[in-house]
């Protein structure tokens, strides 16, 4: 097995993490494995934002909690399943490590891109500028592949987590961050936990040739 096949097939997401802090310059390692990837024009829009002190980190904790609580208060109101409801309570719980993880980063891409798509649409050449968005989320996770792959290498776990701006779709605001759009979270430190074994699909499966 190559490095590669080695590190890709040991990686899970961690969500508990020892409460050691790593050393700065390999989360500069990761990063820099982070700059490497691909980009539309070779644009470069994704951005890591580290959130270290305690006020973001309690503002957040906050919305998160607020945010919990609107999601129930509507979910009272509406004639939905109960498993949706008890769906609410897990996602809440695959956001809360977020907090108490050594090392958590906020993920997101430039909000000024000029596309190729948004040219057009601009132009009037197009309906709409369909494109942009979904650029941007390849972009993003190509970028957090590579932050992901080195801190493996470098006896690192991590777990991306979007949920947590499901709670709180107002992420940047409370962050005060005006020039980036939040795709997600991502936490990262040394690991304190063996997940379980799961499946992955086989070649066959997620491959065809029309
Ligand atoms: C876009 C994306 C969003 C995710 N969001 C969350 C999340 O909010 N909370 C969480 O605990 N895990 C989250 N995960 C991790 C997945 O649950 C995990 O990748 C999946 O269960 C497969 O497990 P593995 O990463 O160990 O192979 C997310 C992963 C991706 C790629």
């Amino acid at each position: 097995m190559s490095l590669l096949d080695e590190l890709l097939s040991k990686r899970r997401s961690i969500r508990k993490y020892k409460a050691d802090i790593p050393p700065a310059e390999w989360i500069e390692k990761m990063i820099q494995c982070a700059a490497k990837a691909p980009s539309p024009s070779n644009s470069q829009p994704v951005r890591f934002i580290r959130i270290d002190s305690d006020k973001p980190r309690d503002s957040l904790s906050r919305a998160m909690a607020d945010g919990h609580q609107k999601l129930l208060c509507a979910w009272e109101k509406s004639r939905s399943p109960k498993r949706l409801r008890n769906r609410i309570n897990a996602y809440r719980r695959f956001s809360e490590f977020m907090f108490t993880a050594p090392v958590l980063f906020a993920v997101g891409t430039i909000v000024d891109f000029d596309g190729f798509s948004k040219k057009l649409f601009e132009a009037k050449l197009i309906e709409q500028d369909s494109r942009g968005d979904i650029d941007m989320d390849i972009t993003t996770g190509l970028a957090l592949k590579g932050f992901i792959l080195k801190g493996e290498e470098l006896g690192m776990g991590s777990c991306i987590l979007t949920a947590p701006l499901v709670f709180i779709p107002n992420a940047e605001e409370i962050l005060e961050i005006k020039e980036i759009r939040i795709k997600c979270f991502i936490t990262t430190g040394f690991p304190d936990e063996i997940p379980p074994p799961i499946d992955k699909k086989k070649t066959a499966e997620i491959y065809r040739k029309i």
